[in-house]
């Protein structure tokens, strides 16, 4: 199968061919959760945005269906979002099954394509009636005219308090617009939002502290992977804390949550773009992290967001190796009898003297620091103190071409792009002193293509 090439991640979303970036149009209807993401169908350098399309029933497996979204005499397809018009309040319904509503930013080719020369960047509706397999353009697009800049990437929501639609967009730096409507065509600008030095790829999203349903937060998060906690009222959102910093990694940009989840989680995925990370030899250009959900919790410092990989992912679980209280002084001690390179592996960590423990997996050191206090990996480092117990934890998802750590139960996540270098194994360390490691827990994982 062409999924079974030498550098084709095997559980993290890869279109067939051509470039991908943002994910879109992130949202879930009659057992179907949908990921539409930009496209350059014409190779792994194409720089023509369109939507591509697929669907999968777990969050897990993913089918990739035909292009849903192409550029038209308004433009480029940029990023956007979607939403199931429960109401038909935009009235696009025809059948018994209300319609899956597309809203992007129409984005004018920059060199003046023939099309759309001229016009500025808008934003504009497409509907299906179909579960998403066939769309129609809106008629009176675009449904927003340019603001202005290059304004773009919007994010709309059904807000309940309100009883209307939402939307959160990205102006220029530093401003974002909130807008809102009764039936997704005719929008009024609520409020603008200053956050300096403010991204692309905004949500707009509301949390629960601690799972608590009366302690309701609203988050902001930017495509650039930081978020602003505060409150929002359906017109203006009031900053309270942040913003804070989600993304340590290298590779994690615009990243979008679900809208419509049946079961109420929040759960997002993220582009593992930036950085231009090349897959030799492979007729497709970068991939999405693995769905993982946020939750909003109570730290010393207040309430920050957690991130932690979807549950469903379990499902992937093979083959099980397991080691309990292993004691390191100066050390190093591989993981014998692993196959694969798809891995998942659980670990804890006690410090004792070494300057930094943690494993080495395929020739990558994934370490904690315990003077600095800092988890270090591929040269980046995040601020990470020890959990309450004094343990340090660590789930990471290794992939054939990129590495996912998350640590504390999701208090800090990374996201890398890597080639690893098999022969190399797996390994525990602890440099220059003593580490305790309570347990270790690895699974090989099943491909999902
Ligand atoms: C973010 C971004 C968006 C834009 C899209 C175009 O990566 O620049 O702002 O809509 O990509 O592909």
């Amino acid at each position: 199968s062409i999924y079974r090439e030498k550098y084709r991640p095997q559980f993290h979303f890869t279109t067939k061919m051509g470039r991908l970036n943002d994910p879109n149009g992130l949202v879930y209807q009659d057992g179907e959760y949908h990921l539409f993401y930009q496209h350059g169908p014409f190779g792994i350098d194409s720089t023509s945005k369109h939507w591509g399309h697929a669907v999968s029933t777990d969050l897990v497996h993913w089918q990739e269906l035909p292009t849903a979204l192409h550029p038209d005499e308004l433009g480029h397809i940029f990023s956007g979002s979607a939403v199931i018009d429960e109401h038909n309040t935009a009235g696009f319904q025809t059948g018994d099954e209300p319609p899956l509503v597309a809203i992007y930013t129409s984005a004018p080719a920059v060199q003046g394509h023939a099309w759309s020369k001229g016009q500025r960047r808008s934003q504009s509706l497409a509907y299906s009636n179909d579960r998403g397999r066939t769309f129609t353009k809106y008629a009176g697009n675009p449904v927003v005219k340019n603001i202005r800049g290059n304004n773009r990437d919007p994010k709309v929501f059904w807000h309940e308090e309100s009883g209307k639609w939402v939307m959160i967009l990205y102006l220029a730096k530093p401003a974002f617009a909130i807008l809102s409507s009764d039936n997704l065509k005719d929008w009024t600008l609520e409020s603008e939002l200053i956050i300096p030095d403010g991204h692309e790829c905004p949500e707009l999203f509301q949390l629960p502290l601690d799972g608590d349903p009366t302690q309701p937060y609203w988050i902001v998060w930017e495509g650039s992977g930081r978020y602003s906690i505060g409150t929002f009222d359906g017109r203006e959102f009031s900053l309270k804390s942040g913003p804070f910093e989600a993304v340590y990694g290298a590779n994690d940009y615009a990243a979008q949550n679900f809208n419509h989840t049946p079961d109420g989680r929040t759960i997002q995925l993220s582009w593992m773009g930036r950085g231009e990370f090349k897959y030799p030899g492979m007729p497709f250009n970068q991939q999405m992290t693995v769905p993982r959900e946020l939750t909003l919790r109570t730290t010393e410092d207040g309430p920050r967001l957690y991130i932690y990989p979807i549950k469903e992912l379990e499902n992937l679980r093979g083959e099980h190796h397991q080691w309990r209280d292993i004691t390191l002084q100066q050390d190093t001690q591989t993981l014998q009898g692993i196959a694969g390179d798809l891995l998942e592996v659980d670990l804890t960590l006690k410090p004792g003297s070494a300057t930094e423990a943690g494993v080495e997996i395929f020739g990558q050191r994934i370490s904690y620091n315990l003077r600095e206090q800092t988890l270090v990996a591929f040269g980046r480092e995040a601020p990470l103190p020890l959990m309450p117990d004094g343990l340090i934890r660590l789930k990471i998802l290794v992939d054939r071409t990129s590495v996912e750590i998350f640590a504390n139960e999701g208090y800090r996540q990374m996201a890398f792009c890597v080639l690893p270098q098999l022969s190399a194994g797996i390994r525990l360390f602890a440099d220059q002193g003593e580490c305790e490691f309570p347990s270790v827990d690895v699974w090989e994982l099943q491909p999902i293509w």
